[in-house]
């Protein structure tokens, strides 16, 4: 006899709250009002833990992204944000944060059935970054300052000159699908503390947070116009973000090749462009670590998110004398890191976000093996009632030629190289188009800081991995990205620099 039973890897229910939202018609935020499309095309929100669609989203017109930039142009122009005492930007943006800590379960419990990730890791990680970056940047409203400089070649007292910083402008900014909320609040926060206005494009993946941001946005006091959000499809809604005259500064973060796509196609205009792209970080494991400590560090490096991290720490090098052992302790956290659907308490590791990223996931992992790489960990997916699962994976025997050490897989999956000295693993760890974090794992001082000067990367951790911090510059070097977010430099990409030169 044949009795369903549910499988462990079923999706829960979900919360009242989640359901009225997920009842909501397809709209979109123009003018602090939700509207509807100029069309109907729509996108199917899936939950990765079922396969199942469970809402559907506005794939936005040419129409809908120039309603949503003139609404922007409006709001900045005027100077109804920007025009205001810097103390109401701070405040505003202050409101918009206790707004998002108080409603923090729900904006969790959207993220993990819209993204695939653990509830709980949305509730550790996500709602509490996305809350730091707009307190973070809500102080820099009252502290971004010009200074008034003497000149060189003119004669002292002929000349009074001075230098005003001024918001950029109306921004476009596009953000992808693994931080929903925490992309979404990293890059509205600097530019709202700047004065700029801003049409935001979630992924069309995973925008259901975006939208419940929307709710707190009016709550929270934005004039009209100053934050506008879209949802559709890159190819259409996002490319037409990017290449509106009207349009000041595009700040996109995704894949390396729709990075060099926008910055191509931001050019017509000069638009201001910043990019947070892909990686393909290194681990490196010297001989004098404690390995009880350094395996499972290596692992949540990449198993964290399920591996679709920026800086995902994707390439392991471990010193010759402790390479075994590093992958006995990594292949220990099998337990702790295996798939679960995203409201399991029990959950560390959750769905991926689509079937698209599942199956190329799992297309790399078997490229790899027959490129001749061995799997040592994983290597598969769980069978599952259509989630898109991928158990945690170690490849080993691999070459610096092959796909999955050179590509950015995104998913839960490390390759693994022995190496014997710091020349050599500095070396491996720069041969690759990317350069935007790495981690070294070592107790000896010397031997952190030379190779924290070696490797060319954004990032440079010690003894952990993938710590960001909105005090702190991110940003990649090489083709990992275009300038800096967060920190003092986060704030300076969102203004201008005016010099004044009056004679006396
Ligand atoms: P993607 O770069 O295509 O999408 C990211 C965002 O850009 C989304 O909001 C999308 O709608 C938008 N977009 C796509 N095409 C556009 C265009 N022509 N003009 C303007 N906006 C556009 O990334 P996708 O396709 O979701 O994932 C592909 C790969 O990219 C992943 O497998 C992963 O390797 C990498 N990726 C890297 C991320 C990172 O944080 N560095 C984040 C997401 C993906
Ligand atoms: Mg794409």
């Amino acid at each position: 006899m044949n009795v369903m039973t549910p499988s462990m890897l079923d999706q829960r229910a979900y919360s009242d709250a989640a359901k009225q939202f997920l009842s909501r018609a397809p709209r979109l935020f123009i003018n602090n009002e939700f509207v509807s499309s100029s069309h109907d095309a729509t996108i199917a929100v899936e939950d990765p833990s079922s396969g199942r669609e469970i809402a559907r989203i506005v794939d936005a017109s040419d129409a809908d992204v120039n309603r949503a930039v003139a609404a922007a142009r409006r709001a900045f122009d005027d100077g109804r944000w920007s025009g205001l005492p810097p103390m109401v930007r701070d405040r505003t943006i202050n409101r918009l944060a206790d707004l998002l800590e108080a409603h923090a379960d729900e904006f969790a419990e959207l993220e993990a059935i819209d993204n695939g990730k653990p509830k709980g890791m949305a509730a550790a990680v996500d709602i509490p970054g996305a809350v730091s970056q707009l307190r973070f940047m809500a102080g820099w409203s009252a502290k971004v300052a010009g200074e008034t400089t003497q000149p060189y070649t003119i004669p002292n007292g002929t000349v009074f000159s001075y230098t005003v910083k001024e918001p950029v402008g109306v921004c476009a900014q596009i953000v992808p699908w693994n931080f929903p909320l925490l992309m979404a609040c990293l890059k509205i926060a600097p530019a709202l503390a700047a004065g700029c206005t801003l049409v935001l494009k979630p992924a069309e993946q995973t925008s259901l947070t975006a939208l419940r941001l929307a709710d707190l946005i009016v709550e929270a006091g934005f004039p009209a116009g100053v934050i506008n959000i879209i949802t559709g499809n890159g190819h259409t809604a996002g490319d037409r973000m990017v290449k509106h005259p009207d349009v000041d500064k595009v700040a996109f973060t995704g894949s390396t090749e729709i990075g060099k796509l926008i910055n191509r196609n931001a050019t017509a205009t000069l638009k201001r462009v910043t990019l947070e792209l892909g990686g393909k970080s290194p681990v490196v494991v010297m001989p004098d670590v404690d390995v009880a400590e350094a395996a499972p560090g290596a692992a949540g490096a990449i198993f964290f998110n399920a591996g679709q991290v920026c800086v995902a720490g994707s390439r392991l090098y471990a010193h010759r004398s402790v390479f075994d052992q590093l992958l006995e302790g990594i292949a220990a956290t099998a337990p702790f890191w295996a798939p679960r659907p995203s409201l399991d308490p029990e959950a560390h590791m959750g769905a991926i976000v689509s079937k698209e990223q599942h199956d190329k996931v799992l297309g790399y992992i078997e490229a790899g093996k027959r490129d001749g790489a061995s799997v040592v960990m994983g290597g598969d997916a769980p069978s599952s009632n259509g989630g898109y699962f991928v158990n945690p994976t170690v490849l080993v025997n691999v070459n610096p030629q092959m796909s999955v050490v050179r590509e950015e897989i995104f998913g839960p999956v490390v390759v693994a190289q022995r190496f014997d000295d710091l020349d050599e693993v500095a070396k491996a760890a720069n041969d690759t188009c990317f350069g935007l974090g790495a981690g070294i794992w070592t107790k000896d001082v010397s031997t952190m800081h030379k190779l924290a000067a070696k490797i060319k990367s954004g990032t440079v951790w010690g003894n952990c991995h993938a710590v960001i911090d909105t005090a702190l510059p991110f940003g990649g070097y090489k083709e990992s990205g275009l300038g800096r977010e967060q920190g003092r430099a986060g704030i300076e990409a969102y203004l201008e620099t005016k010099t004044v030169i009056i004679k006396m």
